[in-house]
């Protein structure tokens, strides 16, 4: 062998070397990022102007009277779009499903009964429970942000669980509300976007 060939050997080994390191380590770079984006449901990239953003959105819609009705301040639930207390005062009970001969469900049907004034429907229609009200009326933007986060507030609820939420049944039972009932002032879609934004930009309150 030549003094030059074994140069070039060498060379083309180094090359070789530097480039299975530089392989190797950007496969590890790889493999740690699809772990984390494994590990978190939810990838958080935090942006408190695009959130507060979103929450103004997602706002509207909560305390609208679709929803409102049925997150109210005291103990009886809200009616029409003036929010007024439920005529015969059908009270929350500790399971939030009504009280002796007023439970939600004797009225309130698995589906919509046709006609106006009559009770909208959901087999699963009731109040948040006695021990979790999970009050909107009154609240403000900020007050209501924090809340909704808040485990000891929102029944334990983590991200993923919020996230879900916007596909709830009582939630999607807004967008049928019954004969005569107005609708939220965003569609379901528009509000499960800022809904999702709100929460992966980071759950950001908005200042009072
Ligand atoms: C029939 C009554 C009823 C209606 C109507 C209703 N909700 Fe609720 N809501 C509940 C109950 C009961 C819970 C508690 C259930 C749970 O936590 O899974 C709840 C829980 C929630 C929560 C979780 C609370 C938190 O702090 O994270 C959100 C968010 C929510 N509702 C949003 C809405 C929106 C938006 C609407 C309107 C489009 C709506 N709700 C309409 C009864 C209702
Ligand atoms: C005696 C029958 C009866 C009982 C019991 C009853 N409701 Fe109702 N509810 C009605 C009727 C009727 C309406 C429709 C009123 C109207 O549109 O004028 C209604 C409307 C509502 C609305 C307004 C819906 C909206 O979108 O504005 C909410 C919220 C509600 N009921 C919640 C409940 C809850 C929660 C319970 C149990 C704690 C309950 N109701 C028990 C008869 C009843």
């Amino acid at each position: 062998m030549s003094l030059k060939t074994v140069y070039i050997l060498a060379i083309l080994l180094t090359v070789t070397a530097i480039m299975a390191t530089t392989f190797s380590r950007s496969t590890d770079q790889v493999s740690t990022t699809l772990m984390s984006t494994k590990a978190v449901a939810a990838p958080i990239k935090k942006d408190s102007v695009a959130s507060v953003k979103a929450f103004a959105s997602v706002y509207k819609v909560l305390m609208s009277p679709r929803c409102m009705n049925c997150h109210p301040a005291g103990d009886i639930p809200l009616q029409g779009d003036d929010n007024h207390l439920h005529t015969m005062a059908p009270r929350r009970g500790t399971d939030g499903k009504g009280i002796y001969a007023m439970k939600c469900a004797n009225c309130h049907q698995p589906t919509n009964t046709p006609g106006l004034h009559t009770p909208p429907g959901n087999p699963d229609w009731h109040l948040p429970p006695a021990t979790m009200r999970m009050v909107f009326q009154g609240r403000t933007p900020q007050q209501l942000a924090r809340q909704l986060v808040d485990p000891k507030l929102n029944g334990g609820k983590n991200m993923e669980k919020l996230l879900e939420h916007a596909d709830d049944g009582l939630v999607l039972a807004g967008w049928n509300p019954g004969e005569g009932r107005t609708l939220p002032p965003l569609s379901h879609a528009e509000f499960k976007k800022a809904w999702t934004t709100w929460l992966q930009t980071g759950a950001y309150a908005p200042k009072p």
